[in-house]
């Protein structure tokens, strides 16, 4: 038993997140985390809102809250979506947490006790009716460009120019109109992520088996020489981690927040701690899967995440985890995922272009979506949802094959034995060749898992399924029934065993329905937790006897008008 612990990359907190989201990180992170416990390894599954920022201040001000009460509020939804997916968070917990405060303060001080932290000087403009420097973007005034007066600070979107706040005529606040602004030093602190290249370097070089996807993207960024610029980790919000050094006040930086992406990674172990305190243990709980000198040094981390945040975990986060010179566990593997496109076009959040996740579970039950999007994950490349493809996996996949299986097998052992595994018969050649054909399966699907290959362990899963159609399609059990009764009780037999085994194999990815199948076998849901230890003793676990019921139809399929009216709904991608 190994000990496993898997983070997903933090969902931002602005707003409901799309299918491209979900596959990109939180979804196949629970696959693996399923399968890994299902394995009897000790798995920790930890995700949470990523709370901080300007995104996060804008989307409250849009919606016409404060930025905590919005931040409580889409906190729940987002929540409630995960449990709607079936995503087996041991937590999901917030960046905001007084957990993660405390963590990202004592990373701060760290880092400064090391070295690895600058304070700079620099211009802004502060404004004294608000109380706050202003981003750029927070100033408008009239571009000296062309005379369009609602230039912001950054840019005139009239003429496109590129501005500095000082440039604008009659700047004011873009919060409060205020034009009682003044240009004021400053300080920043910025992180010396510079000093840290060589051994990230080697750290990066060292990890041979990592996805080219990751390396490519972490090693473009090292050898880049823009790629690893001193960065600043603080800002002028009032909405963030306040900046101190450790638990001390740091003079200068009164009033400032850290930058939402030095707080957010380390929330994965404020999340660890939020997990351990909301479930009643001590620190000792969460640090075993963190503190390399309290036992994590046997801990397997593995990360998921879409590529545009490779960087900030192949190179920032870990420059803050080494740069701190204390024990902490670093990610053992990087698991980066490409885009899903929409229709040939992007999802996009801002246009409200794609399915997001509460529209998804109002049209269908969340394991339609978990196979469709798993077995189409967007590994190697890019991966484009179509209507179309959507509906001929879950009607291919999952109506003909195993949903078809399951009733045809039921329906048929009911009419003919009763609702019980029937006795009598022989099982012989055509059951070793299924046996066979099942554990070469079975065995590649767990290869591809242990490797967090998603698409290939859904063609494997999806190959057991098809070789349990073609075992019945041979054995014919209605046709035998005619003549010898009891080899087809044997065949039945066989067959009932085999909706077992898929009940247990295919719960990574279609949990509820996994459920259902056990259900209706009239196992314990903590059957589940099983692995089956080969295909032979697998399909006779089931012994003669053993009630069950015919489940309802496990998957129904989707008709053209229906998959017309959505797409339609939903619009094009382009
Ligand atoms: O890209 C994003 O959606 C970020 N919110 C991911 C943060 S991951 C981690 F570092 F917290
Ligand atoms: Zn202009």
């Amino acid at each position: 038993m190994a000990r496993i612990l898997v983070t997903s990359a933090l969902p931002y907190i602005n707003g409901v997140k799309h299918l491209g989201n979900l596959v990109g990180s939180m979804l196949p992170a629970d696959a693996y985390a399923r399968y890994m416990r299902q394995r009897g390894n000790e798995v920790l599954l930890i995700c949470a809102t990523d709370e901080h920022g300007t995104p996060a201040e804008l989307a409250a001000a849009k919606a016409g809250k404060s930025v905590a009460e919005y931040c409580a509020e889409m906190h729940e939804v987002q929540k409630a979506l995960g449990e709607g997916f079936r995503l087996s968070f041991d937590y999901f917990g917030r960046s905001s947490s007084s957990h993660n405060h405390r963590l990202t303060q004592h990373f701060a001080g760290a880092l400064a006790d090391a070295g690895l932290i600058e304070e700079v000087t620099e211009r802004q403009v502060y404004s004294h009716d608000d109380g706050r420097f202003l981003p750029d973007r927070y100033i408008e005034g009239t571009c000296p460009n062309c005379g369009y007066e609602r230039a912001r600070g950054d840019q005139c979107e009239n003429c496109t120019k590129q501005l500095d706040p000082t440039d604008l005529i009659n700047p004011r606040s873009a919060i409060s109109g205020s034009t009682n602004l003044e240009p004021r030093d400053t300080k920043h602190l910025y992180l010396r992520q510079s000093q840290m290249r060589e051994k990230l370097r080697a750290w990066i070089d060292s990890k041979t088996d990592w996805p080219v996807l990751t390396t490519s993207i972490a090693k473009k960024w090292l050898d880049d020489g823009d790629g690893l610029q001193d960065r600043g980790i603080t800002r002028d919000l009032d909405w963030g981690v306040p900046v101190k050094r450790g638990d001390a006040e740091w003079p200068g930086m009164e009033g400032k927040v850290f930058y939402v992406w030095f707080d957010a990674p380390i929330e994965y172990i404020g999340a660890t701690a939020e997990w351990a305190e909301a479930t009643g243990q001590d620190d000792a709980a969460w640090e075993r899967w963190w503190r390399t000198d309290k036992g994590a040094d046997d801990v397997r981390y593995v990360e998921f995440m879409a590529k545009d945040n490779i960087p900030f975990h192949t190179l920032s986060f870990p420059t803050t985890i080494m740069g701190s010179g204390e024990p902490w566990k670093l990610v053992d593997y990087i698991k980066g995922f490409n885009w899903l496109n929409y229709d040939g076009g992007k999802f996009s959040t801002s246009q409200g272009r794609g399915v997001f996740m509460d529209q998804a579970l109002e049209l269908l039950p969340s394991d339609y979506w978990r196979w469709w999007l798993l077995s189409n994950a967007p590994e190697g490349s890019d991966s484009d949802f179509t209507w179309e493809a959507f509906q001929s996996g879950v009607n291919k996949d999952l109506a003909d094959v195993l949903g078809n299986f399951v009733s045809r097998v039921t329906k048929f052992c009911r009419s003919k034995f009763g609702e019980q595994v029937p006795a009598g018969g022989e099982t012989g050649a055509a059951e070793a060749e299924l046996i066979a054909e099942l554990d070469k399966r079975v065995n590649a699907y767990a290869a591809a898992m242990e490797a967090i290959e998603l698409r290939r362990a859904a063609q494997e899963l999806r190959g057991a399924w098809v070789a349990g159609n073609e075992y019945l399609q041979r054995a014919a059990p209605w046709a035998v029934f005619k003549t010898d009764p009891e080899a087809a009780a044997a065949i039945i037999r066989t067959a009932l065993n085999l909706i077992r085994l898929y009940a247990l194999i295919s719960r990574p990815f279609i949990p509820d329905a996994s459920a259902a199948l056990l259900k209706a076998l009239k196992l314990p849901e903590d059957a589940a937790q099983e692995w089956p230890a080969g295909a032979e003793a697998a399909l006779s676990a089931l012994p003669a006897g053993h009630a069950f019921d015919v489940p309802d139809n496990l998957f129904g399929k989707l008709d053209d008008a229906q998959v017309a009216e959505w797409k339609a709904k939903f619009g094009g991608g382009q």
